[in-house]
């Protein structure tokens, strides 16, 4: 078995933060939500992990990402060198994948459950795909399935105009190389991309077994903003133990499920968890409210704060109204002019500077 992760793509939807930057590692509780991918799959016993990757950001997942020894796992990168799509980068990577069946898993997908039985069921009942399905209030942006009474798949549509249910499917499937004939036998879609969903279809038209298992856990497709705080929101939520390495000063309260990250350093602060500080951050006359992710070398100077992501080296100062449901690029400035609005939401890119008035 081996696995195969997408981490190409353009992410337009979170722009401005990918225009410097791939979306599958904007952080999540401060870690690049392509390392949640990656830690499901070892932990499925899965080791052998293809990543594709795309010309524009390639270089920078690569770097970050390694070889896979963080992960106890043996990763080879797979360069895509045009977005035409899923099955199209399943076609790329089949000299990686050769005779092996295989977990493919969307690199900007985060779910709650792990993936062992999953993989279980894909072995024990010999089948060619095996996908996953979760409800969605908006079926028109996903690719969608048809059960009939039986739970059966009869149809899979991609991002259709009149869907046939309200039954998503989410970016992580299970296939044995059958996936590739069928492939091979598909056109490119309405959009110019060799999709998935079409080469599954096709996988069903000529009888192979195909199931679909509802997804009862979470499940995020982070490329918007919205999803990437509630991401957060919920990783904090479940994931977060308290651990304070940096220096807290006598003025200060920290509440509840924080970490303080080595190097970092809070004067007259109160930080109610859960909320994560990464390293070498300085913080001053600061309210850090819950579900915010604050990442390495960050500094906060008079600043309230809730519900928010605050990339890399970012730097805020004299904001005296509350920052929500926000999300700061890396190395950002904010910083507030004399006079004051009354409320902000912003979705902030890498380097902007910006100065309230
Ligand atoms: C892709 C798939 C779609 C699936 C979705 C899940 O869409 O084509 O079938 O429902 O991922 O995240 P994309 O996000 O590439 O538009």
């Amino acid at each position: 078995m081996r696995a195969l992760i997408l981490s190409g793509g353009k992410g337009t939807r979170l722009r401005p933060l990918t225009h410097t930057g791939a979306k599958q590692l904007v952080p999540v509780a401060n870690k690049p939500i392509l390392w949640y991918g990656i830690e499901r799959i070892v932990a499925a016993g899965v080791t052998d992990i293809g990543i594709i990757i795309s010309p524009e950001t390639g270089e920078e997942v690569r770097s970050k990402t390694g070889n896979g020894d963080r992960f106890g796992a043996r990763i080879t990168y797979i360069l895509q060198e045009q977005p035409l799509g899923l099955a199209h980068a399943v076609k790329t990577a089949q000299p990686f994948l050769g005779d092996e069946p295989f977990i493919m898993y969307l690199g900007d997908n985060l779910i709650e459950n792990q993936l062992q039985g999953f993989l279980t069921t894909f072995q024990s009942e010999h089948l060619d795909a095996l996908i996953l399905l979760r409800p969605v209030p908006n079926p028109t942006a996903f690719g969608v399935a048809k059960l009939d009474e039986q739970g059966r798949v009869l149809e899979l549509v991609e991002k259709p105009q009149h869907p046939p249910s309200n039954l998503a499917l989410v970016g992580i499937y299970l296939f044995t190389p059958m996936i590739h004939r069928a492939i091979a036998q598909i056109q490119p879609s309405a959009r110019g991309e060799l999709e998935i969903t079409d080469a599954i279809q096709q996988l069903i038209r000529l009888g192979h077994p195909v199931k679909a298992c509802q997804l009862e856990g979470w499940w995020l497709d982070t490329g918007k903003k919205d999803d990437l705080l509630e991401a957060n929101r919920l990783i904090l939520d479940s994931d977060l133990t308290t651990n304070i390495q940096g220096e807290i000063d006598g003025q200060s309260q920290v509440i509840g499920r924080v970490q303080i990250g080595v190097g970092s350093k809070l004067v007259n602060c109160t930080v109610r968890g859960p909320v994560k500080i990464g390293e070498n951050c300085y913080l001053e006359n600061c309210f850090i409210g819950p579900y915010s992710s604050i990442a390495d070398g960050v500094t906060l100077q008079e600043v309230d704060l809730e519900h928010s992501v605050i990339l890399d080296r970012a730097s805020i100062a004299g904001i005296h109204q509350r920052l929500v449901d926000s999300v700061i690029g890396q190395r950002a400035r904010l910083t507030a002019a004399p006079r004051r609005p009354k409320a902000s939401r912003f979705l902030i890119g890498d380097d902007c500077q910006i100065e309230l008035s």
